[in-house]
């Protein structure tokens, strides 16, 4: 899988060394790059946003840089290449789109700043061959840009990447599945923390009592969840 990063601030994407996305880069399971969405502005100040047209507060990024920054990421690549543009009137991020990007070659994504990127650059690339456009929000709250979005994907992304995740079993055993269900809580030694003590069951060697405890936790938390949503 490639990764692209297109943005204004290329160090946000420090992070991507680190831990298990910075072994996968290593052992080339992923590659990843950042692309500085000003290389591809033309004027001296290297402007990437203005006014909105119809009036209001804030800036739109402009689409010309968008575009030349995008184009240059679909040459040469010869697979399809889904185009995940971050804003938070997206689609909600959930882990059936991890999933259904998990298995994408090439991934761009474009991080928007200020009010957005102006909406004709989704237009444009939805009518482009060899284009998949995602507008996607990790959530109901406001960032100050995609960044910070874009690394939450990558991460639940590259992890359902077979060999990412030293151990494939905990991809099985999720604390999130696709119809959100929750997982069972966890414990481990001591048996007594602060005078908390850990649920009997869990001692007790019985697997088929501890399972039956694990679903209906399970199921108990996912209500309580959901009635507070
Ligand atoms: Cl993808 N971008 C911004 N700017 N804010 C957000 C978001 C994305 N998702 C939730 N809030």
């Amino acid at each position: 899988m490639r990764i692209t990063a297109i943005t204004i601030f290329p160090e946000y994407f420090a992070p991507m060394k680190l831990s298990l996305i910075g072994k996968a880069i290593e052992s080339n399971l992923i590659s990843f790059k950042t692309v500085d969405l000003r290389e591809f502005t033309t004027d001296n100040h290297r402007t990437v946003d203005d006014t909105p047209y119809g009036g209001g507060a804030g800036m739109v990024m402009k689409p010309e840089p968008w575009g030349e920054a995008i184009d240059a990421e679909l040459v040469g690549g010869g697979e399809v290449l889904d185009l995940i543009i971050l804003t938070p009137s997206g689609a909600r991020f959930n882990q059936s789109k991890a999933r259904e990007l998990a298995a994408s070659k090439n991934l761009v994504f474009a991080c928007g700043r200020y009010e957005g990127i102006d909406a004709r650059v989704a237009e444009h690339y939805k009518q482009v061959a060899g284009a998949r456009v995602h507008e996607i929000s990790i959530g109901d709250y406001v960032l100050n840009g995609g960044e910070v979005a874009a690394l939450v994907i990558i991460e639940a992304i590259t992890r359902l990447i077979p060999g990412v995740i030293g151990n494939p079993e905990s991809l099985l055993e999720e604390s999130h599945n696709e119809i959100g269900e929750v997982e069972y809580p966890v414990y481990t030694k001591p048996t007594i923390w602060r005078g908390l003590e850990v649920p009997e069951v869990l001692t007790s060697g019985n697997h088929g009592e501890i399972a039956r405890w694990r679903r209906e936790e399970g199921l108990r938390r996912s209500e309580s969840l959901r009635k507070s949503e």
